[in-house]
């Protein structure tokens, strides 16, 4: 072999050598590797699953839109807090913003749900205290930001830090359809208010949102209990029940199999309220707040009986009945 040979020889066994020692640092370092995503990926799964110390969270939602969830959320988050809890109420609605109007804030809006999401202000420069009611907060959505920046760990974010902050209750104002933001708004809740009007359109997009409650939300994929779901009928109207006109409360009920959180009626009041920004609960003397009443006291475990179901009597009615 010549001198050139050998040093050939010796290089090429040197390379090998580090090849050979190499190799199993590579290989080391692809284990390590993959670890810390699993690790991640545990300490991810980890922080979904903690639950929060005292935050309980209520969705309204509906699937089909225009059947009062934004009323419901504003006068249900008012009974709440009127009852002494530390109350939240989140506008998932980005583009809309409703829920400040009427909860009679609007003009104090500043920051909104997507600024806090993406840092540009603290949440509770964010948060609206409301006029009405102590312990009462309010959310507003962002009018101008697109849908995608409300993303699943920004929504986590604010919770928590509600939950830090020693909220007790956040009421989030669903938006309408099965979509991206309706599925953001329902996928942390521990209870759903599934708003529905007495009408078979209604009632068939509740009955799909009910199937995406146990399918689709963190309870549904953490195999924790369900998400207690529990219906609201709204906009009833008992005289046109009677003409068949309208679904009743019974065949909602057969149709969705939900326990019944309430019946709202049909009432001119509702409108009223909204276009002064007092929330329909604060009105005392209408039936449609009354029964909002009811339904808050049902939501935080009190039976009451069921108002505003059947037709009210006119005056001949009321002369020829004891
Ligand atoms: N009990 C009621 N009586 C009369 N009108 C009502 C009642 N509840 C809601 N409304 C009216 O129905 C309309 C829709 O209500 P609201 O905005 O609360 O619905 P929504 O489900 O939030 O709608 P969206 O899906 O567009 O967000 C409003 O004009 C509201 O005043
Ligand atoms: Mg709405």
């Amino acid at each position: 072999m010549s001198e050139q040979e050998v040093k050939k020889e010796n290089q090429a066994a040197e390379e090998q050598k580090d090849t050979l020692i190499l190799e199993p640092v590579l290989e080391k370092a692809e284990e390590t590797k993959e670890d810390d995503t699993k690790a991640e990926n545990v300490d991810e799964k980890n922080k979904t699953m903690e639950p929060f110390k005292n935050l309980h969270v209520i969705v309204v939602t509906s699937g089909k839109g225009g059947v009062g969830k934004t009323t419901s959320s504003a006068a249900i988050a008012t009974g709440i807090a009127r009852k002494g809890f530390k109350t939240a109420v989140l506008d998932f609605d980005v583009g809309l913003r409703n829920l400040d109007l009427i909860m009679g804030c609007e003009r104090r809006v500043v920051y909104d749900f997507i600024n806090v999401i993406q840092g540009e202000a603290k949440l509770n420069q964010a948060l609206i205290k409301d006029r009405h009611v102590n312990n009462l907060y309010v959310l507003p959505a962002s009018q101008t930001k697109d849908k995608e920046a409300l993303t699943k760990d920004g929504v986590e974010k604010v919770f928590r830090e509600l939950d830090e902050m020693n909220f007790e209750y956040v009421v989030c104002d669903s938006p309408a359809g099965i979509e991206d933001g309706a599925l953001k708004a329902l996928y942390f809740a521990d209870e759903a208010i599934v708003t529905t009007n007495p009408e078979v359109s209604s009632v068939r997009d509740s009955d799909r949102i009910i199937g995406i409650l146990n399918a689709k939300s963190r309870r549904s994929e953490l195999e924790l209990e369900p998400v207690a779901a529990k219906l609201l009928l709204t906009r009833y109207v008992p005289s046109r029940v009677k003409k068949s006109e309208m679904l009743s409360v019974e065949d909602v009920q057969e149709l969705l199999t939900i326990p019944l959180l309430g019946v709202i009626p049909e009432s001119t009041d509702v409108l009223k309220a909204s276009n002064s920004g007092n929330p329909i609960i604060l009105n005392e003397e209408s039936d449609a707040g009354q029964a909002y009443e009811d339904a808050v006291e049902r939501l935080l475990g009190n039976e009451v009986p069921l108002r505003f179901v059947t037709e009210k009597k006119g005056f001949f009615g009321k002369l020829f009945t004891k």
